[in-house]
């Protein structure tokens, strides 16, 4: 035998030299869920070691995260006044408007701060838009999420997120973010979003559920794979900085394909579903956290991710696993 490839798996240090794919913390982003109130910091059930936070407690957590070298934040608001159009969703005193003004007042330009845009926390029906006649309204919607990506631009955003999976949407924000002189405020779509059940555990997070039927008329279906590119090309049309795939795991075809059509950077959503399963067969004693945890972030950058969006991040970090 004269090829032998286990001569570059013999130990360690060689396996390190040869690996195909590196991990980094600037990779990492580290999602919060911001409620109202003062002092709160009150643990999601379904997401052990994930919580909800006020705005001062945030504050405190998030000198954490930054002191383990996590300087971006995924922001989600929760718990405000539900209506049914939506309309506290773009109200400039928002939770998340006091948030990222908090933030920035406190970290400024040494946080990155994402928000997450849609409406689906905001309204009575759970849905992520303008309902009407049982269908989500498209480009009523689209009005409404601009309105909200402004708002939080003005509060210092530096980039919005918008997850509702609208047509048009990534246009719709960065016309409407240009308008009123935030050309340099950036957005990351989650262009390649499917309707999935291991959103589960952050719909318990975000208390957003959808009161009636399911969000298969708005995210995609699993069962399609060239439908990503065509999400995918059309947000990179529209303007989006940063393209997505979500959920991770059982999408990482979809990270690959992505990866191969476009040249933006990738990101990808390791999911409150992804990481609840983690969680709890780690807690019942049945998989090694750590080794799994590892796994899977590996996996998503071996598949083509520039960027993971993981409530393990913490974890990574500060317990030194990458
Ligand atoms: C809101 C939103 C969801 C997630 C991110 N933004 C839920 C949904 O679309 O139902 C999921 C995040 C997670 O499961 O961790 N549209
Ligand atoms: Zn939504």
């Amino acid at each position: 035998m004269i090829v032998r490839p286990r001569r570059l798996r013999k130990n360690a240090i060689v396996r390190s030299m040869v690996a195909e794919t590196r991990l980094s913390k600037d990779m990492l982003v580290y999602p919060y869920f911001v409620v109202p109130g003062k002092d709160v910091k009150h643990e999601i059930d379904a997401m052990p070691g994930i919580h909800h936070f006020s705005v001062d407690a945030l504050i405190k957590d998030t000198e954490l995260s930054l002191k383990s070298g996590i300087n971006k934040v995924l922001l989600f608001g929760v718990g405000e006044d539900k209506t049914e159009d939506a309309s506290s969703c773009y109200h400039n005193n928002s939770v998340v408007v006091k948030a990222i003004e908090a933030l920035k007042k406190e970290f400024s330009d040494d946080l990155y701060i994402i928000t997450d845009v849609c409406a689906c926390a905001y309204t009575t029906h759970g849905h992520c838009g303008i309902l009407k006649d049982g269908y989500v309204q498209n480009d009523e919607t689209v009005e409404v999420l601009s309105k909200m990506a402004l708002s939080h631009a003005e509060a210092g955003a530096d980039m919005v997120a918008p997850s509702d999976m609208m047509d048009g949407r990534i246009a719709g924000i960065r016309q409407k973010l240009d308008a009123n002189g935030f050309v340099n405020t950036g957005i990351m779509s989650y262009s390649v979003k499917f309707a999935s059940a291991y959103y589960g555990p952050f719909r318990e997070a975000a208390d957003s559920s959808p009161s009636n039927g399911d969000r298969k008329a708005y995210q995609m279906d699993f069962r399609n794979s060239r439908e990503s590119i065509k999400e995918a090309l059309l947000d990179e049309q529209e303007g989006a900085d940063i393209l997505m795939v979500k959920p991770a795991l059982a999408y990482l075809d979809l990270i690959k394909e992505v990866k191969a059509h476009s040249n933006l950077p990738l990101a990808c959503y390791n999911v409150s579903g992804e990481y609840s399963m983690v969680k709890a067969g780690a807690r019942a004693g049945w998989i090694n956290e750590q080794q799994i945890v590892v796994e899977n972030m590996y996996a998503f950058a071996r598949a083509g991710a520039d960027i993971i969006i993981t409530y393990h991040a913490r974890d990574l970090v500060e317990k030194s696993w990458i």
